[in-house]
């Protein structure tokens, strides 16, 4: 089955049992300074699941866009990939695990004909959650007994093998086990991992896995003695996750009950079209072929799926407005097409090639992101760009290397000085060395390697741990100023003037937005200034409002290029002075936008003088501001 009708027949699954099918939010989270990019699922979700009412009701199905950056050196496998949709279904306090698990089962299961997948049930393997002793969570007995039920519908007696840990599982294997409970690491799912790294007021719960076994592996020893489901080898594939998010990290440590039972689906889109076409390889499926028809045939593959990986998720950063530089998202880009154009140059492509794949993904995905086949030449011309630019870059490397060599030897210090300042991977280094019969320390370049990951993976995670999806009151103050401030510069500059990105920490605002008069004089950023500033002293009223989406483009509301919106919207004003809740008075607003919030409830809260740190260009048309808000002198 192709990537796109997996896709299709899981909505349209969800949808025939009440779900209403909502819109991927973008790689780039919105307003959340705390992670880098969307990773799953439920991070645009999290406000629902805590309690929030969502617009779109009490069950929703989406296919996510998920970027996980720190699977980058893991790319080269059969498995791994760091750009992938992540397929959802939510239930936010509605149904629960006897909903939940027969009707995964009926979806991987179900009938071709029928709008299933038709996997064969005898293939599948599931975990459930073991229980906890430190936080009294108990072992998740009830979906044992469900997945029990529905093997034996399909004629499978489906035995219950108690493991606990993963090691267990090494040690003992499957023991003609078709159930398998594991503890925390494997089977409680929170954005932080196991009970003992949730933040206080982070929701999270026991999960229950499906996995597909490919029979065509067979175990391979150098995992462990014995293969389980958890199992790296590759005989199994995780494809489904359902979790039972019903918990709350208190302030004290202890656990307790969410004011409402959540479910949490998350299935791996391309490793349900692997599974589907039985092949252990993802990049086997039908996007991935399409996309290597432009590289000859035959080459290395791991270089090949380095390069496919890297630049289908290149395509959908650049769509998401991200462009290649030397901080944040943008540095993860440019590492990405930097090492596509690496691995490529070996392949020696034919010319043309590099426009005809990033074509293919623009045309692949065109009916459910159809932004990326709009900007496509816009995409293309960026990523040529960084090419171009990074040949330059490896001329200096190569001198750089030169300079290191002179003395007849490079250490792994030296190659990883080159792997970091010019994003040499281990391979183009050996590959120089060779050459001139010097060799380099293969393990202390690894052991370098090792200590810089751990340190950025452990800076991330304090990061992560720092603030969730951030709702301190510096970040809600900063984020109606933001609103004020697109109002303000439309009024300034014109209203050719549209948000084209954001993002807000609780030390600043960032503004993103189109204009293609160059650089603001100072005249212009004093006036913009004046006007948030008068906004702010006359304490105006903030309203958020639903609406239907055609009725908030009908009135006007402000949205960002290039996004999707779900049917039913959220919308904030701001002000006249005397607009309420139940009459916001829209005709008379200052600024009304599509937005989910939260927001300080009157301009007044702002409590302070909002300034211009600075503004700059981003790219040909695109201007970039900085604000902050002082305390008032
Ligand atoms: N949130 C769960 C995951 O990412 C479904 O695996």
């Amino acid at each position: 089955m192709t990537l796109n009708e997996v896709r299709k027949r899981f909505l349209e699954f969800y949808k025939a049992r009440g779900h209403a099918v909502i819109p991927s939010a973008r790689l780039v989270p919105e307003n959340d300074p705390t992670t880098l990019f969307t990773g799953s699922g439920m991070q645009p979700l999290v406000p629902y699941l805590l309690g929030a009412v969502h617009p779109q009701g009490r069950r929703l199905a989406d296919a996510q866009k998920s970027f996980r950056a720190e699977d980058i050196d893991e790319v080269g496998d059969n498995r791994h990939t760091t750009f992938f949709e992540m397929l959802g279904n939510w239930s936010l306090g509605d149904y629960f695990k006897t909903e939940q698990l027969p009707w995964v089962f009926e979806f991987l299961t179900g009938d071709n004909a029928k709008g299933g997948i038709g996997l064969d049930p005898a293939r599948l393997y599931v975990t459930v959650f073991a229980g906890d002793e430190a936080t009294g969570i108990p072992a998740d007995e009830e979906s044992a007994a469900i997945w029990k039920r529905l093997f034996a519908e399909k004629g499978i007696t489906a035995e219950y093998v108690a493991l606990g840990s993963e090691e267990n599982g090494s040690a003992r294997g499957m023991q003609g086990g078709r159930i398998f409970s594991y503890d925390v690491k494997k089977n409680w799912w929170s954005r932080a991992g196991v009970p003992a790294n949730m933040p206080a007021g982070e929701p999270g719960g026991p999960d229950s896995e499906v996995f597909y076994e490919f029979a065509s592996v067979t175990h391979d020893p150098k995992f462990g003695a014995y293969c389980h489901p958890n199992c790296d080898c590759g005989r199994f594939l995780e494809i489904g996750n359902s979790v039972f998010m019903e918990y709350k990290k208190n302030e004290d440590g202890s656990f307790e009950k969410l004011a409402q039972r959540n479910v949490d689906f998350g299935g791996g889109l391309e490793r349900i079209a692997a599974a589907s076409i039985d092949d252990n390889d993802m990049f086997a499926i039908d996007v991935f072929r399409e996309m290597a028809a432009a590289l000859p045939a035959g080459g290395d593959t791991r270089k090949m799926r380095i390069i496919l990986d890297h630049l289908r998720g290149s395509v959908f950063l650049i769509g998401d407005g991200i462009l290649p530089s030397n901080k944040g998202q943008g540095y993860m880009l440019r590492k990405l097409l930097r090492r596509a154009a690496l691995f490529s140059d070996a392949l020696k492509p034919e010319e043309g090639w590099l426009d005809k794949m990033v074509g293919t993904v623009s045309s692949y995905y065109k009916e459910q992101y159809p932004d990326l086949d709009a900007r496509r030449d816009e995409i293309a011309k960026a990523i040529t760009e960084e090419f171009r630019k990074f040949g330059a870059t490896v001329k200096e490397g190569l001198k750089e290397f030169a300079r290191r060599a002179a003395g007849g030897s490079v250490t792994g210090k030296d190659a990883f000085d080159l792997y970091q300042s010019y994003g040499f991977p281990w391979e183009l280094t050996e590959e120089i060395a060779t050459e001139r019969g010097i060799s380099v320390d293969r393990k202390e370049f690894e052991a370098e390697f090792t200590k810089h990951r751990d340190l950025s993976r452990t800076a991330s995670a304090g990061v992560f741990k720092g603030g969730l999806a951030d709702a301190s009151a510096e970040t809600t103050r900063l984020h109606t100023a933001h609103h004020l401030l697109l109002r303000a510069l439309q009024t300034v500059l014109g209203s050719g003037v549209k948000q084209r990105g954001s993002n807000i920490t609780a030390e600043r605002l960032r503004l993103d937005f189109s204009y293609d008069g160059g650089k603001l004089t100072e005249e212009e950023k004093r006036e913009v200034e004046r006007i948030v500033n008068e906004k702010i002293r006359e304490d105006l009223p903030v309203i958020r409002s639903e609406m239907s989406r055609e009725k908030a483009e009908t009135l006007g509301a402000e949205h960002e290029f290039g996004q999707k919106y779900p049917e039913r919207v959220s919308v904030y004003s701001v002000g006249p002075k005397d607009a309420t809740t139940a009459d916001p008075k829209f005709e008379d607003a200052f600024s009304i936008e599509f937005c989910g919030g939260p927001h300080v409830t009157h301009t007044g809260e702002i409590a302070g003088e909002f300034r211009i740190a600075k503004e700059e260009a981003v790219s040909a048309g695109i201007r970039r501001i900085r604000g902050v808000i002082a305390p008032r002198a």
